[in-house]
C-alpha cells in the first residue's frame, strides 16, 4: 500500500512487516523546491543503485543506515523511521546558496568543512536554521541535534575519499536522519544518498556532474550520473 508520494521516491508498506518500507525512486527530478519537473527516463534506476552502492559503503564503516536491501533495479527496503524534520548540510566548497546568503566568492575550499541545519519545509523555502531553533521548537532533542552534526561529518570522512579515487570533488551534500520510537538517540541515515541531492564536481576540469545540470539547464543529466556510477565501480548501471 503506499504510504507517501514525495517528488522523487514513494514509500510502501510491506505486508506483515511493519517495521520496514519499500522506497521506490522514480523518474521525476524536481528543483526549486518543486517550481521546476521533469521526468528523466532512467534516472531512478540509477538512483537507487547509486543510493545502494553508497549505504553499503558507509554500513560497512558502522554508519546504521534505514537502507536494508536492494528488492529491484528501482525499489529498495528500508527500515521504517520516525524522521527529523531537519535537513543536515555539510560543505566542503563554497557554492550555490551559501554565496548569495553571505557574499563569499564561489569555489572557496572550507575548512573545517560547514555545517548547516534547515528546516525540511518546501512552502518556507526550506530555511536555514539553528540548534537554539530546533531545541526551542522541538524539532529534535539536544543529542539528537549534536548527533546529526556528528554523523553528517562522519559521513563527510568517508565519502569524501571514495568520490576523490573516483576523479571527483565532492562539493556538498545533504542528509536527512530518522529513529525508531523505542530509541530516539540511536539515529539512522535514512532518505538517500544521489545525485539529487549532493554537489559533485570533475576533479580537474570542475564540471558539475550532480543535478546543477537538471537545475541550469546544461544538459546531459542521465549520462553524467552514469557516468560517475561507471566511475564508481557500481555494477550493472548501464540501461537494461
Ligand atoms: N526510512 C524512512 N522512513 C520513513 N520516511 C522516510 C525514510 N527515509 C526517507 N523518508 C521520507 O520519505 C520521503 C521521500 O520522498 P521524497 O524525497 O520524494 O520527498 P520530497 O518530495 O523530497 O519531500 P521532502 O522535502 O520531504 O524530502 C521524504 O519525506 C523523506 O523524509
Ligand atoms: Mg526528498
Amino acid at each position: 500500500m503506499q504510504l507517501s508520494r514525495g517528488k522523487a521516491k514513494t514509500l510502501f508498506t510491506v505486508k506483515n512487516q511493519p517495521q520496514q518500507l519499500i522506497m521506490h525512486f522514480r523518474d521525476d527530478t524536481s528543483a526549486f523546491n518543486g517550481n521546476k519537473i521533469e521526468s528523466i527516463p532512467g534516472k531512478g534506476r540509477l538512483n537507487n543503485l547509486f543510493n545502494h552502492h553508497i549505504m553499503q559503503h558507509l554500513r560497512s564503516h558502522h554508519i546504521a543506515t534505514h537502507h536494508i536491501q536492494l528488492i529491484n533495479d528501482t525499489d529498495s527496503l528500508v527500515h521504517s523511521l520516525t524522521m527529523l524534520p531537519i535537513e543536515c548540510v555539510i560543505r566542503n566548497r563554497s557554492t550555490g546558496s551559501l554565496c548569495k546568503r553571505l557574499g563569499i566568492p564561489e569555489n572557496q575550499i572550507l575548512d573545517p568543512p560547514l555545517f548547516e541545519f534547515f528546516l525540511k519545509n518546501d512552502s518556507l523555502g526550506d530555511p536555514l536554521i539553528t540548534k537554539s531553533h530546533i531545541l526551542t521548537f522541538n524539532w529534535a532533542t539536544r543529542t539528537q541535534a549534536e548527533l546529526m552534526k556528528s554523523l553528517s561529518m562522519q559521513v563527510n570522512r568517508l565519502l569524501l575519499p571514495l568520490f576523490q579515487q573516483a576523479g571527483y570533488i565532492l562539493v556538498d551534500f545533504k542528509l536527512e536522519f530518522g529513529y525508531q520510537p523505542s530509541h530516539p538517540n540511536n539515529l539512522f541515515l535514512a532518505d538517500e544518498f544521489t545525485l539529487d541531492g549532493c554537489r559533485l564536481w570533475d576533479s580537474n576540469t570542475l564540471e558539475k556532474m550532480d543535478k546543477d545540470r537538471f537545475r541550469h539547464n546544461l544538459g546531459n543529466v542521465l549520462q553524467s550520473y552514469q557516468t560517475v556510477a561507471t566511475q564508481l565501480g557500481i555494477p550493472h548501471i548501464h540501461p537494461s
